[in-house]
């Protein structure tokens, strides 16, 4: 039977093989969410730089109306398919257990965040009269810098998991 090692210590004795998904594939597309929700964030950066005044509207209501639905669609992926696959990895401990859970928490708090993200940008281009620039602004700061806090800690902790498993399978 094929065996390998399992992913959090490189000395132990090798252990059967788990199955599950397709770890490459995994890590692509976690990959490619992140990387798409990065440009994201760089855009926000540029709104909320540009503040009080706005260049183009019509960008700032398309930004606001693919904030959510991006960030909702890297979430589905990362609680349907990859933590089950982080959770049947031979080896998996507590510590993985609890990573896994505080970064869906904060799945849920991103997702929060995204939706008065995108109202108040819906509402400074529509009713600039009732809007302040300062609050919008320290609201996109806090959201992408949240964020791209969010997808360091994934590249730093989570990929490498599956770079194991790539150079494992
Ligand atoms: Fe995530």
């Amino acid at each position: 039977m094929k065996t390998r090692r399992t992913v959090f210590d490189d000395n132990v004795v090798p252990l059967p093989r788990a199955s599950g998904v397709d770890a490459k594939l995994v890590c692509s597309k976690l990959i490619t969410h992140h990387d798409e929700q990065l440009v994201l964030c760089a855009k926000l950066e540029e709104l909320a730089d540009e503040l009080p005044e706005l260049s183009d509207t019509q960008f700032c209501l398309q930004l606001a109306k693919c904030i959510h639905p991006m960030i909702c669609a890297a979430h589905e992926y990362e609680e349907k398919t990859l933590f089950p696959m982080l959770m049947s990895l031979d080896g998996v401990d507590e510590n993985l257990k609890a990573t896994t859970e505080r970064l869906r928490y904060e799945h849920w708090e991103d997702e929060s965040f995204a939706d008065e993200v995108a109202d108040a940008l819906i509402r400074f281009v529509t009713d600039k009269a009732s809007s302040n620039a300062e609050t919008l602004a320290y609201m996109l700061r806090g959201f992408f810098e949240g964020l791209r806090r969010h997808i360091a800690f994934e590249r730093e902790h989570i990929v490498p998991i599956l770079c194991k498993q790539q150079a494992a399978g």
